[in-house]
């Protein structure tokens, strides 16, 4: 048996790309068409999303990447953020789109958020596909959100477990008796 049929199915790819159409639309009508937009990537799990998300847009962008690292190898997050790979692009007089999979504790992209912040960019934003609202520990909102979902450790389009599952192209959940 491979290990994801121990999974539940939680979002299919065809409701994911539903509801990155809508997402991309709102990012596409929010920003002036003549202004440059940065969508940094927030690796690894975002990078899936990312390219999806651009590629639904219709005006043009940039691209980069962050990667920050919180959780590690287990299912919980460190409470430390550390920066692992800065972005490259100068961001000053730019708008910033932080493109994250999940928001959970919060803590990642905050920190990352403060940070670009800090370079003097026209604006920070966020867009999040999934929000698990109630793990919040810091406050941090997604100014674009595909959906909040429950406390349930997802894993598949980008999100992974030990490094694990990333690939698949749906999202599933991992029951409690399987994650012991
Ligand atoms: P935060 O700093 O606690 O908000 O952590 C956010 C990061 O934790 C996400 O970008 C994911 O990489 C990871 N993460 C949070 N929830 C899950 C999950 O259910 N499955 C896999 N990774 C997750
Ligand atoms: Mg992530």
């Amino acid at each position: 048996m491979i290990a994801h049929e121990k999974f539940k199915i939680f979002i299919r790819s065809a409701e994911i790309h539903k509801m990155i159409v809508k997402m991309a639309a709102e990012i596409d009508a929010h920003y002036p068409a003549s202004e440059e937009l940065v969508c940094v990537g927030v690796l690894k799990g975002a990078w899936i999303f990312h390219a999806d998300l651009v590629r639904a847009m219709k005006r043009p962008v940039t691209i980069d990447f962050i990667r920050a690292a919180s959780y590690g190898h287990g299912t919980s997050s460190s409470g430390t953020v550390r920066i692992m790979k800065d972005i490259e692009s100068e961001i000053k007089g730019k708008h910033v789109l932080l493109v994250e999979e999940i928001v959970d504790s919060g803590r990642t992209l905050s920190f990352i958020k403060n940070r670009l912040a800090s370079s003097e960019a026209k604006s920070v934003k966020i867009a999040a596909l999934l929000d698990k609202k109630e793990r919040r520990e810091v406050p941090c909102e997604a100014d674009f959100l595909g959906t909040v979902v429950p406390n349930e450790f997802l894993v598949g389009y980008g999100l992974d477990w030990g490094e694990n599952y990333r690939s698949l192209a749906d999202i599933y959940s991992v029951p409690g008796e399987v994650l012991k």
